[in-house]
């Protein structure tokens, strides 16, 4: 069953020559983990927002647990959780206070309350600062709290945006892990949003890509990943080298240059270095380094868009 179905979505914001979502489609089906990754400005937080009924699309339409957004506001306000791109706590309260006022806005009752919040508290492991005024909380505290408050009142689809931003690698790690966690136990419906691939890799079946308000890649991360190739070899020289030569090796696929990288796709890469390496001393080419890898989202992003994914 789909959770959320998006068709031909499209938003204007006034006073600007572009749409920051532009025709944009795509379906997410229940209990699956859809991520959309896109650099700044990609038109990530508009979608969010038109499908969390903060913004009015300028076209098309968006259905989440089966209401539509622009008609059915209320239903699909009841039917999920968000947590914003911004902190949006109130931090003179305690991290039980936030959840007890977001769960009496749900309507739940009392008993069932205090028992939820004690579920959603242990979920991520903040029984023990529960009592704690918020402002006392680290950024990653903050974060875990916000991803309890909202799935506190049983939505059928969460929209997280940004749910790991500014925070170190580890506790980034550790909200990875309750969002599969909560993914698992509550079946829940997720859509994030993320700049970083490792966090679509971790979390996520399939991705859409998204790019000035387009979505350039709609697929699981193995297709896309299929469609890169297997191994990637990038070497490193002055951009100024000649590197036709590496295009022209017979078991060289396919071939991309960026800077002072060239990428070239192959199967087997670990056999195929030596004779890279001969190829460059023959050339005269200065090799600055190596790097031997599986493709990344960074290399999906490369291959639809011609560019880098943090610009
Ligand atoms: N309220 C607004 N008024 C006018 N333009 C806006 C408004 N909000 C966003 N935009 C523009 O719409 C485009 C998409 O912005 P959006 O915030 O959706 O991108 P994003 O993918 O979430 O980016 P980021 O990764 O930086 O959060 C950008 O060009 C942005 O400048
Ligand atoms: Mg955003």
């Amino acid at each position: 069953m789909e959770v959320i179905e998006v068709k031909d979505l499209v938003k204007r914001y006034r006073g600007n020559g572009f749409a920051a979502v532009d025709h944009i489609s795509f379906n997410v089906e229940s209990g699956e983990i859809f991520a959309l990754l896109g650099p700044n400005g990609a038109g990530k937080t508009t979608t969010i927002k038109i499908l969390t009924t903060l913004l009015k699309p300028t076209s098309g339409t968006a259905k989440v647990a089966g209401f539509d957004v622009r008609k059915d506001k209320d239903s699909v306000r009841k039917s999920i959780g968000i947590v914003f791109q911004e902190p949006s706590l109130d931090w003179r309260l305690t991290g039980r206070e936030n959840l007890d006022f977001h769960a009496r806005i749900y309507g739940i009752e009392r008993k069932a309350r205090e028992d939820r919040i004690e579920e959603v508290l242990k979920l991520v492991e903040l029984e023990d600062k529960a009592d704690v005024a918020v402002d006392k909380y680290s950024g990653g505290m903050k974060r875990r709290l916000e991803l309890a408050r909202c799935f506190i009142h049983y939505p059928k689809a969460l929209f997280l945006d940004e749910p790991t931003l500014g925070l170190d690698t580890h506790t980034r790690r550790r909200i990875w892990d309750y969002i599969r966690e909560l993914n698992d136990s509550e079946g829940v419906t997720i859509v994030l949003t993320t700049h970083h691939m490792e966090e679509a890799d971790y979390l996520c079946a399939r991705v859409g890509i998204m790019d000035r308000g387009k979505i350039i890649a709609l697929d699981t991360l193995k297709n896309l990943k299929d469609l890169i190739g297997s191994d990637l070899v990038s070497l490193e020289m002055d951009a100024s080298s000649n590197v036709e030569v590496f295009k022209k090796l017979d078991f060289v696929n396919d071939f991309r240059k960026y800077d002072d990288f060239v990428t070239l796709k192959m199967e087997r890469g670990d056999l195929r270095i030596p004779a890279i390496m001969e190829v460059a001393k023959r050339e005269g080419i200065e090799i600055k380094s190596v790097n031997l890898r599986k493709p990344s989202l960074e290399d999906v992003f490369l291959h639809f868009t011609g560019r880098r994914i943090r610009e």
